[in-house]
């Protein structure tokens, strides 16, 4: 836990305006074990949208289509491509996204996120990471290539339940180990790269915005 579960419960509990429809994807996925960004995250997400209008969304890691919906329910002129290695995850999102009628802004694609972009000649205007944590320095390489000037790149859980400060608690045999030290050098990685402002925000697991100046 990184912020306080009284605090974290509060701020859920305020807004009841959502999109009924999107309560069932939390739902579903609450009972299914699917992980999907939690509602603060959501709703910071749909703000940057709101902002920053990018015409061109990538996004590494679908699931059941939540976050990709939330980004095409933000802005109406966007295009979003969605990146899912699981084919079972693949299905359930395109009819999530068919249910949204958001099917011809919305093109999941089912692929491993790190060969996509090692093939994609693409430009996009914000890039969302939210696969495999152990791979987001390689990911973000990679997304730096893709980034128009001025757009950004959000990634999800950088802060991996605050271990990413604490890494020495961790035990040798502790399963999460290499992708806390990974997430550790991506993170110094990102905050010190002189074509980018970057800010990382303590809420749920941890977010990173990086800004293409
Ligand atoms: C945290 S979930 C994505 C949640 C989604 N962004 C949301 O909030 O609605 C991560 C997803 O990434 C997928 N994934 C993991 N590694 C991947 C890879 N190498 N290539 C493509 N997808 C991957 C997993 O199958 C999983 O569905």
């Amino acid at each position: 836990m990184i912020v306080d579960s009284n605090v974290e419960n509060y701020i859920r509990s305020l807004s009841n305006t959502k999109d009924s429809r999107l309560f069932k994807l939390e739902k579903y996925a609450k009972e299914n074990h699917v992980p999907i960004v939690e509602s603060e995250v959501a709703n910071f997400i749909n703000i940057l949208v709101t902002l920053k209008k990018p015409k061109n969304i990538l996004e590494l890691g679908t699931a059941i289509g939540y976050s990709s919906i939330v980004m095409g329910l933000s802005f109406s002129d966007s295009n979003i491509v969605t990146l899912e290695k699981n084919s079972k995850m693949v299905e359930i999102a395109q009819n999530n996204i068919l249910k949204f009628g958001l099917e011809d802004r919305i093109n999941v694609v089912e692929c491993d996120a790190y060969e996509y972009l090692l093939n994609c000649s693409s430009k996009f205007d914000m890039i969302f990471i939210d696969a495999a944590k152990g791979q987001y320095l390689k990911y973000f390489k990679e997304s730096m290539k893709l980034i128009n000037d001025m757009g950004i790149i959000v990634c999800d859980n950088v802060l991996f339940r605050g271990m990413v400060c604490d890494e020495k608690a961790l035990t040798k045999r502790h399963r999460k180990i290499t992708i806390v030290k990974r997430l550790n050098e991506f993170l110094k990685y990102i905050s010190n790269l002189e074509e980018y402002k970057t800010s990382i925000i303590p809420i749920d697991d941890g977010m990173s915005i990086s800004y293409k100046i």
